[in-house]
């Protein structure tokens, strides 16, 4: 009776060994998942042929279909791990063969076992946003100078200043005291400048074989933030139908504008976006005078805007148009910064560029 348990134990561990040794030889590309299965299987029932079997069939499959033969000299655990991120790429059908130079070619490629990482925030809690990082997020410099004024005074400054002001007329005649909506919408202009220029000097860095300066990643950063502003601003206020019509033909019309503007005269489109975040500051403090009222209610802070400004936990509407205001004071700084560089008759990259000013 002894001796009868302790056989059927080994048989066991000689099928299991059997059975794994048979996976050193089978294909990465689906083959082992499947016989590892039915040779467990085996294992369970106390059957002995089978797992024998299976080993021989995947053996067959190997001399077509090439593959993995690291799998005997991984753990079981690791062999699983592996097997079920190779499912997706028996799912997409095909496989792999020797090419003329005998070596081993894949024709089956899946992107979807692709790493991800499971980010967690300071306080261990599971960070839920996968359009920025912890590491992208900042605390804003709200004691920056909110009155700053650059005063124009040439031609191209004047040109500038009175088509930003001009365009504050319609503005104010279509949205009124509506600052959220008012806001959202705005955002969805102000996020253009940053990528056309940033786009720009990225094609310039290309054709000419010269470094930017840091100007490109320093644009592209502000266009980054000013979506963020749009993305907190439209979790408080919904576009309407015609909104999101005025938004797509002001956008064809100011993406091709700026685009043309700022080929002929980076000068002028970096003073025209100076003056257009200094207006974003007086709507973002008039925004704060009605909150201040009760005229628009100060609800609780989007937890895009939390996360993304790392405002307290109980932050309100009237923190996230502070920390909105702050940032438009920022892109203020920079714009006019880049014009100033234009004038002085310099290349942006021969100032190294602001990158993180916040
Ligand atoms: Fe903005
Ligand atoms: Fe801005």
């Amino acid at each position: 009776m002894m001796m009868s348990t302790m056989g059927r134990g080994g048989a066991r561990m000689a099928v299991a060994a059997l059975a794994l040794r048979s996976f050193s030889s089978a294909t990465g590309g689906g083959a082992g998942a499947v016989g590892r299965q039915a040779a467990l299987a085996g294992i369970a029932s106390g059957g002995v042929q089978a797992p024998i079997a299976v080993g021989v069939w995947i053996r067959g499959m190997a001399t077509t279909t090439g593959g993995d033969r690291t799998f005997a000299t991984v753990t079981l655990a690791e062999q699983e791990q592996r097997e079920e991120k190779k499912q997706p790429q028996m799912a997409s059908g095909g496989g792999g063969g020797v090419n003329g130079d005998g070596n081993e070619d894949k024709e089956i490629v899946s992107y979807w076992d692709i790493p991800t990482r499971k980010i967690r925030k300071e306080d261990g809690t599971e960070w839920k946003w996968n359009s920025f990082m912890p590491w992208e997020t900042y605390k804003a410099d709200t004691s920056i100078d909110l009155k700053k004024h650059h005063k124009p005074s040439t031609m191209i400054d004047k040109i500038a200043y009175w088509t930003v002001k001009s365009l504050r007329w319609p503005t104010d005649l279509f949205f009124q005291r509506r600052y959220g909506c008012r806001a959202m919408m705005l955002e969805t202009v102000a996020a253009v400048p940053g990528m056309v220029g940033g786009m720009l000097l990225h094609c310039k860095s290309l054709r000419r074989f010269e470094h930017s300066g840091g100007w490109i990643r320093t644009l592209l950063e502000e266009a980054e933030n000013e979506r963020m502003h749009l993305m907190t601003f439209m979790e408080v206020a919904q576009p309407k139908w015609y909104e999101r019509a005025l938004v797509i033909t002001v956008q064809g019309i100011f993406f091709n504008a700026y685009f043309l503007g700022y080929v002929i005269s980076p000068k002028f489109a970096h003073r025209m976006v100076g003056y257009l975040e200094e207006e974003a500051i007086h709507s973002y403090t008039e925004f704060l005078k009605e909150l201040d009222k009760g005229n628009i209610e100060n609800v609780p802070a989007p937890a895009i805007a939390i996360d993304y400004w790392r405002l307290p936990a109980d932050a309100t509407l009237k923190d996230v148009v502070e920390v909105v205001r702050a940032d438009e004071a920022h892109h203020r700084d920079v714009n006019h910064l880049a014009s100033d560089i234009h004038y002085q008759g310099h290349e942006l990259r021969d100032t190294p560029a602001p990158l993180g000013y916040h």
